[in-house]
């Protein structure tokens, strides 16, 4: 796939704003939770990281290949997408799933998110922290998608990384799947750096095997699934 059918030049745009993004969240985390953080660049920017812009190809084409990285044949009960932000993979699974929850720590990012996909009945919604998911959920979910969420969740030591994975894994339904995705430029820029540290600490987690992993401009796709 070439990188011009993933993003044109204007795209470029797309990249300072999230930078921009970035920075408040950065400014924000000096004063606030990291979930307040994300609430408040929602709450000022609407949509903070322009996923959901006409304007940009890019974050479009990144849930149409996440989706296209889905085993073809599988249609899904319950699929849970953490971290949905304004809902766009949301869409992409609203067809591949029965029943599709979105779940995100901002409120505003949520009601986008409702606004959004208000044609689509099979998707629910619930405001909560990727840390303190109700275990209700726990086992309920064949496919859970985590979007370019846990570089967020600094401090990112080994030990949280596992601890958040574990949680994770506790989702899934024996066989069911996770797809994490994250930025990832060759390793070139410190957050792909973090990415590949993410990625190599889930495919170790106990209970997940990797079925997958797929290097695209410019995120790198792990699908993992859970053993039986
Ligand atoms: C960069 S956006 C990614 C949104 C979407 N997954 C995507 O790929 O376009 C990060 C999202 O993670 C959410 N998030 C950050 N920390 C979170 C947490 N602790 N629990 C749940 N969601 C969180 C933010 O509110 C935000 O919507």
């Amino acid at each position: 796939m070439s990188l011009f059918s993933f993003m044109r030049l204007r795209d470029i745009g797309l990249f300072l704003t999230s930078a921009r993004t970035d920075a408040a969240i950065a400014r924000h985390r000096q004063t606030m939770s990291q979930g307040e953080a994300m609430e408040a660049v929602y709450a000022e920017r609407g949509d903070p990281w322009a996923s959901a812009s006409p304007s940009y190809l890019y974050q479009r084409r990144k849930y149409e290949v996440m989706a296209s990285l889905l085993p073809k044949d599988r249609h899904f009960t319950a699929a849970l997408d953490i971290g949905c932000g304004v809902g766009g993979m949301l869409r992409e699974l609203s067809p591949r799933a029965d029943q599709v929850l979105g779940v995100d720590v901002a409120p505003s990012a949520i009601a986008f998110a409702q606004r959004a996909n208000a044609d689509l009945p099979n998707l629910s919604y619930q405001v909560s922290d990727i840390h303190s998911l109700p275990e209700s959920l726990d086992g309920r979910f064949d496919l859970v998608v985590v979007s370019d969420v846990i570089y967020y969740l600094s401090p990112l030591e080994d030990e949280a990384l596992k601890q958040i994975g574990a949680r994770l894994v506790r989702l899934l339904a024996p066989g069911g799947l996770l797809l994490l995705a994250n930025h990832y430029f060759f390793q070139l820029d410190p957050d792909s750096r973090v990415t590949r540290r993410i990625h190599d600490a889930f495919r170790w987690l106990p209970g997940l095997q990797l079925q997958s992993e797929h290097c695209k401009p410019f995120f790198l796709a792990s699908l993992l699934r859970r053993s039986v």
